[in-house]
């Protein structure tokens, strides 16, 4: 089988539900304050999906957008994968609901689930079907809608999460003959490697205590919130050395870091770990809460829009989430 060399996103779009709700408006719910979650999280507000909107909305919403950036129809595209924990319903996936939103009937889909790290994970499963040889563009898409799952009564979990989706279209950089694109090695445009992990010892950290085999119900996101900061900490940093490692740079030669976006005092502390300065890494958190495996596509959808990232620029991409997961995608834009 032939083998390409690499796959490159070629598009991104992403779609935040209408309804932003303010820390002053939690306020008025709970016994918190917008000094308290800012403090502690950095986060100012987040969206929420209206009543009946759900996360297939969100995330066909973000793959139109994604798709009209790269300039590529839904009949073009061989495979989509969504990455969710908030699935519409138990089966069927929540991508195979996408791909009729999007009117296509060829290709395949489904749904990843690695929690927080979920589009780290798609876009390397994504890549790898690439690299293989087997589909030539593949929507990658994140999306949520924790509001469904939080304990609106937990103030320590509750203010911490909201909704959105993003996505990314990626395709085979050198086309169906696998033809070997230049430059190569580090300076070639495209993914350069991805990193994946998880520790399943470390279930009962973040977790929803419901499910169809366990409860029959939905059940509601528990979390030990000191804990998860400390692995968070620790994985990140690791995860970003072993995958610069791998390709032979250094961290200095990083433009961007585009982090899973759960606080900003995760973000701080692994950038001031990794000697980055704060320019570096790329911040949504503020603007859109936790939104799990959505806050990634949302964050590169952001920073490609407003011209931050630009062809050639280095740009990891990493996330931690439920399991725990965790993992890197190395990327030249
Ligand atoms: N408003 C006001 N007070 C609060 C709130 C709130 N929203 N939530 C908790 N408190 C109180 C607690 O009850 C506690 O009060 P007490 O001292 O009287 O008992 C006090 O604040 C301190 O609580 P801690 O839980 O110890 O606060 P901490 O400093 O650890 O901050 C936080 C909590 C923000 C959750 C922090 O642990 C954290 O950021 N952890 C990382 C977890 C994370 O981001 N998870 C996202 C999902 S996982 C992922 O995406 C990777």
């Amino acid at each position: 089988m032939m083998l390409h060399l690499s796959s490159q996103i070629i598009g991104c779009g992403s779609y935040l539900p209408e309804r932003i709700l303010t820390n002053a408006e939690l306020a008025q719910q709970l016994e918190t304050s917008d000094e308290w979650i800012m403090a502690r999280t950095g986060i100012r507000q987040r969206h929420i999906a209206a009543e009946g909107e759900l996360t297939s909305d969100l995330a066909t919403s973000a793959a139109e957008r994604a798709l009209v950036n790269a300039g590529v129809t839904a009949a073009e595209v061989d495979l989509i994968i969504v990455a969710t924990s908030t699935p519409d319903d138990t089966f069927p996936a929540t991508a195979t609901r996408v791909q009729a939103k999007l009117g296509s009937t060829r290709g395949a889909a489904f749904d990843l689930q690695a929690v927080c790290s979920g589009f780290v994970f798609a876009l390397a499963t994504a890549n790898n079907f690439i690299r293989a040889g087997q589909v030539q563009t593949v929507l990658v898409i994140g999306a949520e809608t924790y509001s469904r799952i939080v304990d609106w009564s937990d103030r320590g979990t509750c203010v911490l999460f909201g909704d959105g989706a993003g996505a990314v279209v990626l395709r085979a950089a050198n086309g169906a003959g696998g033809e070997t694109a230049a430059p190569v090695g580090n300076r070639a445009r495209g993914i350069l490697s991805t990193h994946l992990h998880s520790d399943g010892r470390f279930r009962d950290i973040l977790y929803v205590d419901g499910g169809p085999s366990s409860t029959q119900s939905v059940g509601h996101l528990r979390m030990s919130g000191k804990e998860v900061f400390r692995h968070a900490i620790a994985s990140l940093t690791a995860v970003a050395e072993e995958a610069v490692a791998a390709n032979d740079l250094k961290l200095t030669d990083l433009d961007w870091i585009v982090p899973h976006q759960a606080n900003i005092r995760i973000l701080d502390g692994v950038g001031r770990k990794l000697g980055l300065p704060a320019e570096k890494v790329i911040a949504t958190v503020d603007r859109h809460a936790n939104t799990s495996a959505a806050s990634i596509p949302l964050a590169l959808d952001v920073a490609s829009s407003d011209g931050r990232l630009k062809a050639g620029d280095l740009v990891l991409m990493e996330a931690i989430g439920g399991g725990l997961t965790w993992g890197a995608v190395l990327a030249r834009w």
